[in-house]
């Protein structure tokens, strides 16, 4: 989603901004430009619809040089991508990047109007530019000027402003959207994530919901919420494991695939003894807090809401605990009923989803025992909100699909159904002990999985023409089939849906014939003989069949039946194991219709919007 970089330095800047532009293209985005304060004391501008190699080359025939500029990736919200609605927007003297939503902006878009100015692009933007134009009136002073602009606008925002009158800073506003502060020598930058940034500098700091921030060449000062000055803590990387690099493999998305069993190795480490979990991996008060819980609700998006739902098997079945779990953006806007003693459990990769924030805030009022977060960046809103955190340990995360990021909420969410159980008792004799067991031996089986890469490549081809597939399963390998079919949307770009297997007689049968492939997934569980007769059903109807099946299952090929042997796994763990098959199948789909598998159209990495 949208990106920020600013910075104001001794020396030109715009390969710098680029360069952050570049850095944070994994999020999605489908315009960028730049704006500069030249050396010749003019603000200049260079936008362009598409990549932001596009602006790079627009720059390179056309270079801007000054020590003072900010920059943007755009993911369209208000107006069409096109280049008029690429930030920075321009008003006089002021250049303006935004990230986020501003609710209010055609009331105040009609107030700016009638008072003559001249609206050149249908962003909600543009109205932040010629707002502060008009405080800039009153109060000619840039960063109280926009002190007084943010007390009008209505929404989220993560904004950077420059001024040609006052071209000794650079000012910044938080609230919504995050914004980050780079530290150099005599020089400071700014970003809405600091990956943007690690280029220049390794020290940054980071902006709290309604801070203001003036960030000068050597000196940075910020405001909170309530207009005093405050320091904010420096946060210092020293480590070169964020690297973004695709080493071997052809695209992030595949190499993110193929970490899974290290990544998961590492959410695990230091969590288990012997033959438990360490509940207080969850916090120091964690076990007085989990001992009084009696319901758990999750909220999450994406990807994310669908780990979730694989949890919420697993509480019911393995901790005797309700469940329930719903989409953050129809959670924070319905009326809640909380049961006594719920604990709220978020679930996110980037700790920044909008609709997920805005559910935690809005659980805050609604009476829950205490709030979890399950996510992988330590630094996020989500996990500085929250009372409790598990954070994933996956890395960072480049291809937009999310991938490594969604096994390694699975093993933090079985980690809590263990910890929930164990610490109310309300484990089976012996459960958590083997699944204990069964944890550690994942990473390898996984590793098995994985090398079963390239039969998933030979079954993608029989996807290459087709338009709609369906994606079976059966108890907590139907939100691993949601999963699958997610990540073929996703990437593929065919129509993919998913349905429990029990349900596909009462409507979806219907589509099915032999352009309609069905994706299923089939553990050697209870369900098996069920979900075969299921699969009948297909094959009486011509629909072909691809069947991820575990090896002691005794499912075989057949006509129209492509049966792949998955290593045996204990039940419980199966949705891990189950989701790489599929993670592999779209994958290889979307190589053969040659989308931008890293980099999808329309979608983005962190949504920071509504
Ligand atoms: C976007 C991403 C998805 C992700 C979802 C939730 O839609 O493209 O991959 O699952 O946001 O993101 P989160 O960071 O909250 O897990």
């Amino acid at each position: 989603m949208c990106g920020i970089v600013g910075a104001v330095a001794e020396r030109n800047i715009t390969a710098i901004l680029v360069e952050g532009l570049k850095r944070l293209e994994y999020r999605g985005y489908d315009s960028a430009g730049v704006a500069v304060y030249t050396n010749d004391k003019t603000l200049e501008r260079m936008r362009r619809v598409g990549k932001v190699s596009e602006l790079e080359a627009a720059l390179a025939a056309q270079p801007l040089v000054g020590r003072l500029g900010i920059a943007h990736t755009r993911w369209a919200t208000h107006g069409a991508p096109n280049e008029r609605n690429a930030h920075p927007h321009f008003s006089g003297d002021i250049a303006v990047v935004h990230n986020g939503i501003i609710e209010n902006h055609e009331v105040l878009r009609e107030r700016l109007k009638a008072k003559g100015y001249v609206f050149t692009s249908d962003t909600d933007t543009e109205v932040i530019a010629h707002l502060l134009t008009e405080k800039l009136k009153a109060q000619p002073d840039l960063t109280i000027a926009l002190k007084a602009t943010v007390k009008e606008l209505h929404g989220a925002y993560g904004l950077a402003v420059i001024n040609a009158q006052q071209p000794d800073r650079l000012v910044a506003a938080r609230s919504g959207s995050p914004l980050v502060i780079g530290l150099g020598l005599g020089e400071n930058f700014l970003a809405s994530d600091q990956l943007a940034l690690r280029q220049v500098t390794d020290r940054f700091m980071y902006l709290e919901e309604g801070d203001i921030a003036e960030i000068r060449r050597d000196n940075v000062q910020i405001w909170d919420v309530s207009g005093q000055a405050v320091e904010r803590q420096i946060v210092q990387y020293s480590d070169g494991a964020e690297a973004a690099d695709k080493g071997e493999f052809r695209h992030y998305m595949l190499k993110e695939i193929h970490e899974q069993p290290t990544v998961v190795q590492r959410t695990l480490e230091g969590r288990l003894s012997q033959n438990q979990v360490l509940v207080q991996a969850f916090g120091p008060q964690a076990a007085e807090l989990f001992a009084k819980v009696r319901n758990v609700q999750i909220v999450a998006c994406g990807t994310s809401y669908h780990a979730g739902m694989v949890a919420r098997y697993w509480l019911e079945e393995l901790a005797g605990i309700p469940c329930q779990v719903e989409v953050a953006s129809e959670f924070r806007y319905r009326k809640v009923v909380v049961q006594p003693d719920t604990l709220f459990v978020s679930i996110s990769q980037s700790g920044e989803t909008a609709d997920t924030l805005a559910a935690l805030r809005n659980a805050k009022e609604l009476g829950f025992l205490g709030s979890l977060a399950i996510c992988n960046v330590g630094i996020s809103s989500l996990v500085r909100e929250s009372d409790l955190t598990l954070l994933t340990q996956a890395g960072r995360e480049i291809g937009v699909a999310s991938t490594k990021a969604f096994t390694t909420q699975l093993v933090g969410l079985l980690l809590l159904t263990l910890s929930l159980g164990q610490v109310r008792g309300t484990l089976g004799e012996g459960v958590e002990a083997t699944l204990v067991e069964e944890l550690r031996r994942l990473p390898t089986r996984l590793g098995e999985a994985l090398a079963m890469d390239s039969t998933v490549e030979k079954i993608a081809e029989l996807f290459a023409e087709k338009n709609h597939t369906l994606f079976l399963g059966r108890g907590a390998q139907f939100p691993v089939a949601m999963e699958g079919a997610l990540k073929l949307k996703e990437i593929s770009y065919i129509h993919a849906e998913a349905y429990p297997a029990g349900e596909l007689k009462h409507g979806p049968l219907a589509l099915v014939d032999n352009d309609m492939p069905v994706v299923t997934v089939a553990p050697n569980n209870e369900l098996l003989e069920k979900l075969k007769s299921n699969l009948q059903e297909v094959r009486a109807r011509g629909g072909e069949l691809i069947v991820f099946a575990d090896e002691k299952a005794g499912m075989t090929n057949g006509e129209g039946t492509h049966v792949v042997q998955m290593p045996h796994i204990h039940d419980i763990l199966s949705p891990i194991l189950y989701t790489i098959p599929l993670q592999l199948l779209s994958y290889y789909v979307a190589v053969l219709k040659g989308t931008d598998v890293d980099q999808p159209r329309n979608l983005a990495k962190s949504v920071t919007v509504e």
